[in-house]
């Protein structure tokens, strides 16, 4: 979910509903805002996207100037108007907005019940406005301080009332949460686009505090009340990078600007001397931690890993890491990998590492994010900001830095690095398929089901082709190892079922060419994605799409972006909402 609030000289409503635009990709199930207008509170909800609620503004000149405004990401209680945020207490007096969970919501309900309060909403939020109510004694940070204890679980919430129409508090335990600081107003937000066009002086806050925000100013406490003394961050992202600037949509752009995002991160890293103060080989083992796309440059990084440095590698999905009972400590590193730094499943897993004695490394896109600050170290990807909800050139750049981490005390690194260096400019050559992967799309496009395979460095592209697919087309879609194919999925294989085959001239390329011949003999469609001028590979595939000739090791970067394009082109032929699929949220903050 995405939180916002604003207190100052204009009226809130239009830079809310902007601001919570510039949040949509952290959930699209519902939105809602609430206003104070001339000392009452209104609040205006709808389910669905933000345009929803915009319509039903229409012709509503609401001239309040302090709002809280949410987009919600379903958790506790089902998408519907009631559900959808801000809540209100009994007298529509307090009104929240609540990114994440608060666990002991129930026990808090039935204490409030049998106090005889009545619940509107199924939501575990609703609890957070009748407790502040019941605290309030003339003075809102007062009252939040009162409660905050009381809550259990990673959240963020921003609040306002009628009795101080100039003044929002918002509490950071979990969710991410930013102020920023303007002229005679300010502002709250879950991060920093959704306010960057209004100020970029940003203080970001961590677990534990609470802002105090007026138009004249802007007091941080910790969670006893104490003063909080924050540094004011100048940000140097220019919103116009998170603009479509000609593109259909945000993914196609930002498949085009892998080639930029992958040579900026090697730059960057390099020239920033962002050399992790440890050697890898000092450890017994490196553990990476990450969800969704992120998990799937974490494969990948492991080859390179042990490939390169020789350290044991394993890489495991930050939900199932914490609940299970890895034996971590000293000897171990953790490379924590998170576009958003903010997937809370990372989050949680990075530090429950670290309390039991292993090193943090972590690999994050946005600066200042939660894990970006809680790790001992961190490898900044630089890809600039992602709206798409498909992670594309974000998955490029973590492949740039793990490539960079592992290499890092390689006896030939120079000239490792050197190879790398020429991945950009084949990543431009792919992208030059576009078409014909879009006339491709045109044949496939009406499929149920597709298989994605491959061994080896392609084997985590399989996985990520297939998460592509299935994430905006809303096709079924399995990826695997293509040698494992004839343990079970070959059983699917018939002339309906399309088979995506990476089979670039590598070590295994002679196996799965083998496993093409198996796929055509039970008369499965084959496209094939190999190098250009690989005449054998393209006479025994059904389509071919060819990438330039690469060294093995960069194959991952060049062989995804067709797969990228292909989702990207049958989702886009289907009229689907390509950049904000159903269901899913770009941050996810919840476990
Ligand atoms: C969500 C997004 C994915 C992303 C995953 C991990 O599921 O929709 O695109 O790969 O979270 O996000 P992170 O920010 O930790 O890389």
């Amino acid at each position: 979910c995405g939180i916002i609030g604003y207190t100052g000289k204009e009226a809130a409503l239009p830079l809310i509903l902007g601001g919570l635009e510039r949040l949509e990709y952290r959930g699209y199930d519902s939105a809602g805002i609430a206003l104070i207008e001339d000392g009452k509170l209104i609040v205006e909800k709808r389910v669905g996207k933000i345009r929803e609620l915009v319509k039903n503004l229409w012709g509503k000149p609401y001239r309040g100037k302090t709002g809280i405004g949410h987009t919600r990401w379903a958790t506790h209680g089902e998408p519907s108007q009631e559900n959808a945020h801000p809540h209100t207490d009994s007298k529509n007096e307090f009104a929240v907005v609540h990114n994440g969970i608060v666990e002991n919501y129930l026990e808090l309900k039935r204490e409030l019940e049998s106090e005889g309060v009545t619940f509107r909403s199924g939501t575990d939020t609703e609890v957070i406005a009748h407790l502040i109510a019941r605290a309030y004694k003339g003075d809102l940070l007062e009252a939040v301080l009162d409660i905050v204890g009381r809550l259990k679980g990673a959240f963020a919430f921003a609040v306002i009332t009628v009795h101080e129409p100039m003044r929002v508090v918002g509490v950071k335990q979990g969710s991410p949460l930013v102020v920023g600081i303007g002229e005679g107003e300010n502002f709250l937000a879950s991060d920093i686009p959704a306010i960057l066009p209004y100020t970029r002086s940003i203080i970001t806050l961590n677990d534990g505090e609470i802002a105090d925000i007026t138009p004249e100013g802007v007091n941080i406490y910790d969670f006893n009340g104490n003063p909080v003394t924050k540094e004011i961050v100048i940000v140097p992202w220019d919103i116009i990078s998170a603009e479509k600037s000609g593109f259909k949509h945000f993914m196609l752009k930002e498949i085009y600007e892998q080639p930029k995002a992958v040579g900026d991160t090697i730059r960057g890293l390099m020239s920033s001397g962002e050399e992790p103060p440890f050697s890898l080989k000092s450890f017994r083992r490196i553990l990476i931690i990450a969800c969704g796309t992120s998990y799937h440059a974490g494969l990948v990084g492991k080859f390179w890993i042990e490939k390169l440095a020789g350290v044991p590698t394993e890489v495991v999905y930050a939900s199932e890491f914490r609940y299970g009972d890895f034996p971590v400590g000293e000897e171990d590193l953790i490379i924590g990998v998170s576009q958003s730094g903010e997937t809370i499943d990372t989050k949680f897993a990075v530090n429950f590492a670290r309390e039991r004695g292993a090193r943090t490394l972590s690999i994050v896109n946005v600066v200042g994010s939660s894990i970006d600050r809680e790790s001992d170290y961190t490898l900044h990807t630089h890809a600039g900001p992602e709206i798409g909800v498909a992670a594309t050139k974000t998955f490029t750049a973590q492949l740039a830095a793990l490539y960079f981490l592992a290499s890092t005390e390689h006896p030939d690194r120079y000239k490792l690095l050197e190879e790398l260096f020429k991945v950009p400019a084949r990543i431009e050559r792919t992208l030059e398929k576009s078409e014909a992967i879009e006339k491709l799309a045109d044949r496939y496009m009406n499929r149920r089901d597709f298989l994605y395979l491959g061994r080896y460095l392609s084997y985590p592209i399989a996985l990520e082709g297939a998460l592509k697919l299935k994430e905006i087309s809303y096709i079924h879609a399995e990826g695997y190892p293509a040698g494992e194919m004839k343990h079970g999925p070959i059983a699917l294989i018939d002339e309906k079922m399309p088979v995506v085959v990476l089979a670039p001239q590598d070590r295994v390329y002679d196996k799965t060419l083998a496993n093409i011949e198996e796929v055509k003999t039970r008369k499965g469609k084959v496209i094939g994605v190999g190098f250009e001028g690989d005449d054998k590979l393209e006479k025994l595939c059904n389509e071919f799409i060819g990438v330039p000739p690469i060294e093995e090791d960069f194959t991952p970067f060049l062989t995804v972006v067709p797969l990228q394009l292909l989702a990207y082109h049958i989702a886009s032929k289907l009229g689907l909402d390509v950049d904000q699929p159903r269901n899913l949220a770009k941050t996810v903050t919840v476990e």
